[in-house]
């Protein structure tokens, strides 16, 4: 038997994806190597961001991106080592990038099934300060010998095949699903692996914490400031809620995900449809969050049936517990 200070069974990443495609017999492993490419990505922005403040990383890159915000150094980088690494892989056809304009048509020698819509760097304000910030993305598969488009790019997000996020906190955590739950792995620096620790995530049916940014509350609309206050001033002698509001999308889905709750990022006077991107952010949410048992909503429908009609375009969204998120939706069903 094996010594107790190692674990010899690894259920590595790759070995955890190569299981999953075994149960597709057509399957001809193009999905296993697109992910351990976005893997690679993955751990080259953990170490970056590691060393962020020694290899003077941060700060702006002196550009703004299609969002009209100020591109730090490390949206740069991440940007072009994710590029790099999905067209490399040979499996990808077309690309979304948050800090992109436009979309990225994979050359026809390089070319893949799979199309892949991502944030390299999620939570940009956070990096000078050393707070969590994260990589999110969503998998779309085309149709073999279709010659891309945009519209394969403009897809709803029910049609995904795959979406996760890596979060860079206090440990590397890779969190992914592929239409048959949520798993949740964890970076060994000393192997360079991610190795499954949280198997089969279920998020509870209700939470007790609620998570937004207050600072938007002047311009909330009727449906979203009585939730809040709800959330605060419970009118059925439950308890207040709890905010936890960190302004990560990737930390605060990902703890809404382990302890429950709800994520709002509603839409407001100043940006009427929301501020987060509909297919490198609310989808790839919406998506874990609907197979891990909870739910994600714009505010007029289930936010994984929105077909975008742009590649940057924005949503209102509420995502989190089943229950939690049912409360937000009666609020908006009576006043429509
Ligand atoms: P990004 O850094 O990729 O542009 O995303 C930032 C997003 C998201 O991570 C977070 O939930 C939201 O911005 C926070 O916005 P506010 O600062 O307006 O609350
Ligand atoms: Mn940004
Ligand atoms: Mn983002
Ligand atoms: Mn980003």
């Amino acid at each position: 038997h094996s010594a107790d200070a190692f674990r010899t069974d690894l259920m590595t990443i790759t070995r955890f994806v190569l299981n999953e495609a075994s149960k597709y017999p057509e399957s001809r492993g193009d999905f296993s190597i697109l992910i351990s490419n976005i893997v690679l990505g993955c751990k080259f922005v953990c170490a970056a961001v590691n060393k962020a403040g020694l290899a003077k990383l941060i700060g702006l890159a002196g550009e703004t991106n299609v969002q009209g915000e100020e591109q730090k150094k490390l949206d740069v980088l991440s940007n072009e080592v994710f590029v790099k690494a999905l067209v490399s892989s040979g499996r990808t056809c077309i690309l979304v990038s948050e800090e992109d304009e436009e979309a990225t048509f994979v050359e026809t020698t390089k070319r893949g099934r799979y199309c892949v819509v991502f944030d390299p760097l999620d939570g940009s304000s956070n990096i000078d300060c050393g707070v969590s910030i994260g990589t999110i993305f969503g998998i779309y598969m085309m149709n073999d010998g279709e010659e891309p488009t945009l519209e394969g790019a403009l897809q709803p997000g029910k049609n995904m095949v795959a979406a996760g996020y890596c979060m860079y906190g206090s440990s590397c955590t890779f969190v992914m699903s592929t239409g048959s739950g949520v798993n949740g792995f964890t970076l060994d620096p000393s192997l360079g692996e991610f190795i499954l620790t949280h198997p089969d995530i279920r998020i509870p049916k209700k939470g007790k914490i609620y998570s937004v940014n207050e600072g938007n509350a002047k311009n909330w609309d009727g449906p979203t400031a009585k939730y809040v206050e709800k959330c605060k001033f419970p009118t059925d002698g439950s308890p207040a809620k709890s905010l936890r509001y960190i302004g990560s999308m990737v930390a605060d889905v990902h703890r809404t995900l382990l302890y429950g709750g709800i994520f709002l990022y509603p839409a407001d006077k100043k940006s009427p449809t929301g501020k987060l991107r509909v297919l490198y952010e609310v989808f790839p949410m919406s998506f874990l969050m609907e197979q891990a048992g909870g739910q994600s909503f714009t505010g007029k429908e289930r936010s994984l049936d929105l077909v975008p009609k742009h590649i940057h375009e924005r949503s209102p969204i509420f995502l989190g517990s089943y229950d939690d998120v049912e409360e937000i939706k009666a609020l908006y069903a009576a006043e429509a």
